[in-house]
């Protein structure tokens, strides 16, 4: 499963990307917002960090104007995928853009049936929201299973991005379903290391060393 991180926050990114975690970026409105920077530049600045594709998701909500928007994102680097709302409109500029070869993330998915129709339309990644189902007591990694199931029927190529992801057990949950990507905020991906058994064992290996004055350099 490729990992991407879910935010604009480059300092996170890099850091991320220096332990070798990360395969791609997602970002959208809000997350552009958080970092207080023009979307065009912090973009660009992230795309020259990470080789993987960088969601950059279009604000335009009729068609017309979502390509004008996905072409202008497009431009900032061979690794953009165009980010777009999972409405009629947003799925007609998923199968145009799609079809000028540039890569397209359609966003905002809650459905198996959304899923459906954005794999007609030619998205390169498909982002079921997993967290905000599960807020309002639906079961988020039903809907990646499902969605599972009905790309490998007809073998679709879209590739399932797990996101809205809210803790390390969901990313675990997403890969054993068979998610191609999930994405995740820096702490989620961070905490993926954590347990408390290793915590302990290291301390003790520590003392025992530090008894028996182990010294390796
Ligand atoms: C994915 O592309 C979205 O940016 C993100 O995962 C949404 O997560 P949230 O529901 O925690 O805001």
């Amino acid at each position: 499963m490729k990992f991407f991180v879910d935010t604009a926050d480059v300092d996170a990114i890099r850091e991320l990307n220096d332990l070798g975690f990360v395969d791609g970026v997602t970002t959208n409105p809000s997350l552009i917002a958080k970092s207080g920077r023009d979307i065009l530049e912090v973009t660009k600045e992230i795309c020259e960090m990470v080789e993987g594709p960088v969601s950059a998701e279009v604000v335009a909500t009729d068609y017309a104007q979502m390509i004008e928007e996905g072409r202008k994102l497009a431009e900032i680097a061979p690794n953009i995928a165009v980010k777009v709302p999972l409405t009629l409109d947003g799925l007609r500029a998923c199968k145009t853009l799609s079809g000028e070869g540039k890569m397209v993330n359609v966003t905002l998915c809650f459905s198996a049936n959304q899923a459906l129709l954005a794999a007609k339309a030619g998205a390169t990644f498909i982002s079921p929201f997993i967290g905000r189902l599960d807020d309002i007591n639906l079961d988020g990694l039903e809907l990646i299973a499902d969605i599972r199931q009905i790309y490998d029927n007809y073998g679709f190529e879209t590739q399932i991005l797990a996101a809205s992801i809210r803790s390390a057990n969901h990313m675990s949950d997403c890969a054993k379903i068979g998610a191609d990507v999930a994405t995740a905020p820096p702490a989620v991906i961070k905490a993926m290391a954590n347990h408390v058994l290793t915590d302990k064992g290291l301390a003790a290996f520590l003392a025992d060393a530090e008894k028996a004055g182990i010294k390796i350099v």
